[in-house]
């Protein structure tokens, strides 16, 4: 491609930050739009990575000025933007959930995957070097059949109440990303069962909904994924996985800033916390993620997640959900 691919970030809050600076690092793009309700917010992102300021998203998608979009803005916007993008001829890569409605995504689903344009669906950890790593190697028969998955994810700390109000609760908005891993591994999952508990935060209590999950999916060859989730840790920010086989596992840890160790009289081990949330986890996932779209959008074709996958994962979320409420499993298909 010669020419510069012309970009225009859509919600200007914490993902989409990390977004622009995504665009900004990468060579042969341009932003030309930072856009968000709130002027302040994208004039913020702007200031920090250029882009002329707008408030208004259909008429940048519709302006003729702009290839791609990114839409970062709150979940209830995501489909709409879409439409409207897809009307326009320009790219979409969208962040996760697409929808909290699953008839919503449903009812779109056949226009948006007849798109003459490239919709990605933000599934950034499948994006991360590590999480690529484990799964190549997987792949290549490493570890034999997988029999088991194992997936930690646990926040630093809960979100505030307001976005908690609006998230569409724990398993739509954060589990939602364990379902696309554990989909990365067992892609054919057909049982649900999960557990949902309030253990330390009264305002997710008051919303309805849980602050503590466990998940257990059944894949079709009777593999086991088991997931736990949490909105707190003490220590950080926890995210580990382990795939395991018959002929052996493998493994991610997290991360701390340094692998420097100090030995002395008091301790043999690294004392550094681990790194503090997505922001700084994941950042390489979410710069992969962009390249991957781009490259998609030369080659004319889909080589990140599909609108599927994010039905999938959505589907996932429903089903556990209805487990935690009624005690019981949930056969799922797609
Ligand atoms: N992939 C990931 O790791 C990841 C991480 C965080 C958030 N997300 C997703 O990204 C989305 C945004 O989350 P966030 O944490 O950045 O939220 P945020 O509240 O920090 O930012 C959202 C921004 O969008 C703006 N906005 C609201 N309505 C808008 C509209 N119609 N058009 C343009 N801008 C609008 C708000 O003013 C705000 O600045 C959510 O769907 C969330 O699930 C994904």
């Amino acid at each position: 491609m010669t020419q510069k691919l012309r970009f225009a970030i859509i919600g200007a809050g914490r993902i989409g930050y990390v977004h622009a600076g995504s665009v900004f690092d990468t060579p042969n793009t341009e932003i030309v739009y930072i856009v968000d309700t709130f002027k302040e917010a994208a004039e913020k992102v702007a200031a920090a990575f250029g882009g002329k300021v707008s408030s208004d998203p259909e008429a940048v998608i519709a302006s003729g000025e702009i290839d791609a979009v990114i839409i970062g803005s709150p979940t209830p916007t995501h489909i709409p933007l879409i439409n409207a993008a897809i009307k326009a001829g320009v790219h979409v890569l969208c962040e996760k959930p697409i929808d909290l409605d699953i008839k919503n995504v449903d009812s779109n689903r056949a226009a948006i995957n007849a798109a003459k344009t490239n919709v990605t669906i933000g599934f950034n950890r499948r994006q991360d070097p590590e999480f690529k790593e484990v799964k190549k190697r997987v792949s290549a028969g490493e570890i034999g059949n997988v029999e088991q998955v194992v997936i930690t994810s646990r926040d630093p700390g809960p979100a505030p109440q307001g976005y908690i109000a609006v998230s569409g609760g724990i398993f739509r908005d954060m589990t939602i990303h364990d379902f696309d891993m554990a989909r990365n591994f067992i892609p054919e999952i057909v049982e649900v069962t999960a557990f949902g508990a309030n253990a330390f935060c009264d305002y997710i209590k008051e919303e309805g909904d849980f602050d503590s999950v466990s998940v257990l999916l059944k894949g079709s060859r009777n593999e086991i994924v088991t997931i736990i989730n949490s909105r707190h840790s003490s220590y950080g920010y926890d995210q580990r996985i382990e795939v395991f086989g018959d002929k052996g596992m493998l493994q991610i840890q997290n991360f701390t800033p340094t692998t420097v160790k100090l030995f002395n009289k008091e301790s043999t081990a690294a004392g550094e916390p681990y790194l503090d949330f997505f922001l700084e986890r994941y950042a390489a996932s979410y710069r992969n993620e962009l390249k991957l779209f781009i490259q998609g959008i030369q080659e004319g074709k889909n080589l990140g997640s599909t609108y599927d996958d994010g039905r999938a994962a959505l589907i996932l979320a429903d089903a556990a959900l209805e487990s935690a409420r009624t005690g019981k499993a949930v056969r799922v298909s797609f």
